[in-house]
This record gives structure tokens, sequence and C-alpha cells, in this order.
């Protein structure tokens, strides 16, 4: 698929730009600062409805506006669409579908998809585990649009059940009423954590291969990259083998929390659940955290991320169905080896965009549209030629 026009209202550094986007590579190039970022986020967020720079849409709308708006014409095949989403902090986010009416956001998932990678993703390898479980459950959205309401139900009833936990834990007192209300929430929270777990390990059978392979293609090394899955639910742990099935891992979380009963009542917190589990990344022996160089750290992000685009293409099998593959401001950091090869790697995107402060830095086989990005006084984007 493929992205034919980009339009912004309010978001970020843009009070309003209107971009035309060509199949094939197009190049975004302008000096720090200048909103190349921005741009490619948006792009991100139309497919994602998240940002891979931050956790919570406020820093998405423009200082001093209320709302931000990114439309896109999304072109899959012979079929056009026109996506718009809303970005209300503090409110509900809506999306519209070629000019209809407003609705749930979420119904707009899955009309674009996109991989994106960005100097970011750096701390998939040496981050937190939040940063690598949200990895995941972006690539579990974006192959099964439903399973975000599984995501959704989770965290609201993990606070729901932390609050519950932390209360009695203030009020230092444990009353029977506590008791019937933490087994619903138990309930309700194994059920939405075996569906959002199921499609972690669907997800992470699929990527393993890939991210060996594109790990190898980029870094030539001889280390191989690979993973463990780390589980606080032991049914889910490890990666290979079949993957339990959601009434299995429906029962064995229930089954944790419940010998956990009393850890979390002295701790005032949710102690299992995909919530606290990680994916730990290895290169050779060793993990990739705390051991892998500069330059292995950044094949190793790059990997997971070409890994999961193979996932996405793997997962349908229809080529007008491909991501729009982002690359911001990769090739800066590369050696000539390794830009060389990406860029071979990224060829066969149906859209391929990049970013780049210096244009010498994108390899000469990227050749496409080079779009000058720059702001104008009122914040409206400007052409190479500063022009409206
Ligand atoms: N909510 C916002 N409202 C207004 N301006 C914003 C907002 N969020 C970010 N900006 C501005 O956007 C600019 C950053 O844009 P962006 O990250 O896209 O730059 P870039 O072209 O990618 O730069 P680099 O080459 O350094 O990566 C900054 O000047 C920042 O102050
Ligand atoms: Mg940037």
């Amino acid at each position: 698929m493929h992205l034919s026009h980009l339009s912004l209202t309010d978001y970020r550094s843009y009070h309003r730009a209107e971009l035309d986007l060509s199949p094939g590579p197009n190049v975004l190039v302008g000096s720090n600062g200048v909103g190349k970022t921005n741009v490619v986020e948006a792009i991100g967020y139309l497919a994602t409805q998240e940002s891979h720079r931050v956790s919570n849409d406020a820093p998405l709308v423009r200082f001093g506006a209320t709302q931000a708006i990114i439309r896109g014409r999304v072109h899959r095949g012979e079929r056009a669409v026109a996506v718009e989403i809303e970005i209300n902090p503090g409110k509900s986010n809506r999306a519209a579908i070629n000019r209809g009416a407003p609705q749930r956001a979420r119904e707009a998932l899955g009309l674009l998809r996109s991989v994106l990678f960005a100097p970011e993703d750096l701390s998939l390898v040496n981050g937190d585990p939040t940063v690598r479980r949200r990895f995941l459950d972006d690539l579990v959205v974006q192959l099964r649009p439903a399973l975000g309401d599984a995501r959704s139900d989770y965290d609201r009833v993990l606070r729901q059940r932390n609050a519950l936990l932390k209360n009695a834990r203030a009020s230092r007192t444990w009353s029977d009423e506590h008791d019937h209300t933490l087994a619903v929430w138990d309930e309700h929270l194994s059920r939405a954590g075996a569906r959002v777990l199921n499609g972690r390990l669907h997800v992470l059978q699929m990527l393993a291969v890939p991210l060996t392979e594109s790990y190898a293609a980029l870094a030539q090394g001889r280390k191989a990259a690979g993973f463990t899955y780390e589980s606080t639910v032991p049914l889910a742990g490890g990666q290979h083998g079949t993957i339990p099935s959601e009434q299995e891992l429906y029962e064995a979380l229930l089954a944790e929390l419940e010998s956990r009963r009393k850890q979390e009542r002295d701790r005032g917190v949710t102690l299992a659940g995909p919530h606290r589990d990680d994916l730990a990344l290895t290169l050779g022996p060793a993990p990739a955290k705390g051991f892998a160089s500069h330059g292995e750290t950044w094949s190793m992000a790059l990997g997971l991320k070409l890994a999961s685009y193979r996932v996405l293409i793997a997962d349908d099998a229809d080529p007008d169905a491909r991501p729009v593959l982002i690359l911001d401001d990769v090739f800066a950091e590369l050696d000539e080896g390794r830009r060389a090869r990406l860029a071979a790697l990224a060829a066969d995107a149906e859209q391929l965009l990049v970013t780049a402060a210096v244009a010498g830095d994108i390899p000469g086989e990227l050749a496409g549209p080079r779009i000058g990005v720059s702001l104008g006084e009122d914040g409206s984007m400007l052409d190479a030629e500063g022009a409206p």
C-alpha cells in the first residue's frame, strides 16, 4: 500500500501541512529541527495510533491548539481510502473514513499499515521492558486490529485492580468486600491478559526467523540475533514449542495471581501478567542489553523493525497490503556497507519514506522524489523553494 497525500492540522510544529507522496522511495531532507520526524511520526500515528516518541498524545498537538488532525489518502491496489484521525488529548480520539461520520478512532486501525524505524528505537535494545512490550503489542494490533480492545481492556482493569490493592494496603484493612472485588478483577484481568499474551506469543513465533535473518543480512557478523520471552505467567515463558491457547493462558494467569495473593497485598500492586513480562534480546550467547556494541545495538534495533516488516508481509500475502516502510534519520549512523545492505533490504517496499538532515547520507539506490522540508513563519510547511 502507499500514501499519496498527507495533510496535517495543528500537528506538532505544523499549523498546516500538505504533502504529496509517491510510491517507491520518498526522501525528506531538511535541517535539524525543521519537522521531518514530525511528518513521519504523523504517518506512523495514522497507522498505529501511537507515536514512536511519546506515550501520551498531548505533545502531538501544536502548542496553543486543542486538537490535531492527521489526514491521509491510502491506496491499496486499485482501492483508495481517505483516513482522518482527530487527536483530542484528555478526550477520546475520533476517526472518519472516506469523510464519513466521526466514529471511534479504533475503527481506522488496519487501514494503513506502516513500519517505522527511528533512532528512538535503540531503546528497544537498551531501554526498559516497557519499550519491548509496546513493540510487541503494536505489532499484535497491526496484525489483529481486534486485539487492540484486549490491550485497552487489560490496561483499564489493571489500573482498577492496582488501585484496589493500593487503597487496601494504605488503609491496612482487608475485608470480604475486597476479596469479592478482587476476584472480579482477577477474572477480567486474566481474560484480557490471556488474549494479549496469546497475541504476543503468536507474533514472537513469527518474528524469530526474520529477526535472525535481518540481523545477519545487515550486520554480516558471526553472532546470531535471537530472543526469549520472559513471562510472569509460567506457561508463556520461552519461545519454542506450541503456543498455549487463550483458555490455558487464562487459567495459568488466574492461578498465578492466586499464588501471589499475599505478596500482592503486601506490595499493593499486580505482580503477574503481560505488563510484567519482558522480551530478552540476545546476540550469540549474551544478552544484547548491556553487552552489545553501539553498532550492534543499531543493527539489532533495525533488525527487529525489519523483522516486523517481514512478519506483516508474511501475514498478508497480498502484495498490495505491504506496509509503508519509514526510516527516520538512520543512514547517517551506518557505515557504507550497512547503508547499501539496508537500501537493498528496503527496496521491495511499495513505498519507502526516508528522512535525513544531509542529502548525501542517502544511498544512491534510493533515488526518488526529494522533498525539501522547511517551516514557514505561520507554521505551514514550505517546499524546497520556500513556497507554501
Ligand atoms: N506540540 C508541538 N507544538 C509546536 N512545536 C512542536 C511541538 N512538538 C514538537 N515541536 C517542534 O518540532 C520541532 C522538531 O521537529 P522534528 O523532530 O520533526 O525535527 P527534525 O526535522 O526531525 O529534526 P532532526 O533532523 O534534528 O531529527 C522542534 O523544533 C520542536 O520544538
Ligand atoms: Mg528527526
